[in-house]
C-alpha cells in the first residue's frame, strides 16, 4: 500500500464536495471498480485518466493500485499543475499530457480509463461522440471505462423534485457561491438520458453502459470496448 498522498486541497477540490452529491467516494469507487475489471486486473495495466482536474482519481488509484502506469490527461494548464502540485512526489512516476483525448494519437495502448465529469461539458453535435470514440479507440478490445457524468434526469415528473433537493444539498453543504474553477460544472452542462448515451457508446465502440452508481441526477457507468 502507498503512503497516503498529503497536499492542500485546492478551491475546486473543497467545493466540489459540496457541489456533486456522492463525490467523495466517486473516485474510490470508479478505481476499486477499474481494479477489479480483467484486463486493469493484471500488475502494472496502463490507465488512463481521461480530464484528470485536479488529481481526485489519480490520488486514489495511487492508493489502491500503486502498480498500475497512469497516464493522466487534461487540456486545463492550471488543472494539470493543481493535479500535480496535489499529488507532490507521487506525481514523478505519472505520465502527463496536457491535451483532450480527441488529440491523443494512441491506439489500443490502454487496460483501463476513468473519466469523471468530463462528458457533461461537450455538447450532443458530434462532440460527446469524438470524446467516447477517441476513448474507445485508446482501450486495447476487452477494456473498461468507468464514465461518470450529471445525466438528464429518467423520470421527467421528478425534475423539479430532484432540482431542489440539488440545491438542499447545497446548502446542507454550507456550499457558497460557486467559484470560477467550478463553472463547467454548475452551467452549460450538456447532459443526456440514458437512451442517447447508450446509442452514443455503442456508436463510439462500447458495449452497453452498466449503471454502477446514482446520485441524485450524478450517474457512473461501466463500459467495455467491444473487440
Ligand atoms: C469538472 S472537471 C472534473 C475533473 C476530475 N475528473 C474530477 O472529477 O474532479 C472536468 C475536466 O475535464 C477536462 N476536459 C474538458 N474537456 C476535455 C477533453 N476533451 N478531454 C480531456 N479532458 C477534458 C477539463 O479541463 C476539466 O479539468
Amino acid at each position: 500500500m502507498a503512503a497516503p498522498i498529503s497536499g492542500e486541497l485546492s478551491g475546486y477540490d473543497q467545493v466540489v464536495q459540496g457541489l456533486i452529491p456522492g463525490y467523495a467516494s466517486l473516485a474510490r469507487l470508479g478505481v476499486a471498480l477499474l481494479a477489479a475489471s480483467p484486463l486493469a486486473a493484471q500488475a502494472g495495466a496502463e490507465v488512463l485518466v481521461a480530464g484528470c482536474g485536479t488529481g481526485a482519481e489519480l490520488v486514489e488509484a495511487l492508493a489502491q493500485r500503486p502498480d498500475w502506469r497512469l497516464s493522466a490527461i487534461d487540456p486545463s494548464e492550471v488543472m494539470l499543475s493543481a493535479a500535480q502540485q496535489r499529488l507532490g512526489t507521487a506525481a514523478t512516476g505519472l505520465t502527463w499530457q496536457q491535451s483532450t483525448v480527441e488529440a491523443l494519437e494512441l491506439e489500443a495502448s490502454f487496460d483501463g480509463a476513468l473519466s469523471v465529469l468530463v462528458l457533461q461539458a461537450l455538447p450532443d453535435d458530434g462532440s460527446k461522440l469524438a470524446f467516447l470514440s477517441a476513448l474507445a479507440r485508446c482501450l486495447r478490445p476487452g477494456g473498461q471505462l468507468v464514465l461518470v457524468d450529471l445525466m438528464r434526469p429518467a423520470l421527467p415528473l421528478l425534475e423539479e423534485q430532484m432540482a431542489e433537493a440539488w440545491l438542499g444539498f447545497q446548502r446542507a453543504s454550507q456550499l457558497e457561491a460557486p467559484l470560477e474553477l467550478l463553472e463547467p460544472l454548475t452551467h452549460g452542462a450538456h447532459p443526456v438520458g440514458l437512451a442517447r448515451l447508450t446509442a452514443l457508446v455503442n456508436a463510439a465502440g462500447f458495449g452497453d453502459p452498466a449503471r454502477v452508481f446514482q446520485a441524485l441526477d450524478y450517474e457512473g457507468f461501466l463500459l467495455q470496448r467491444s473487440s
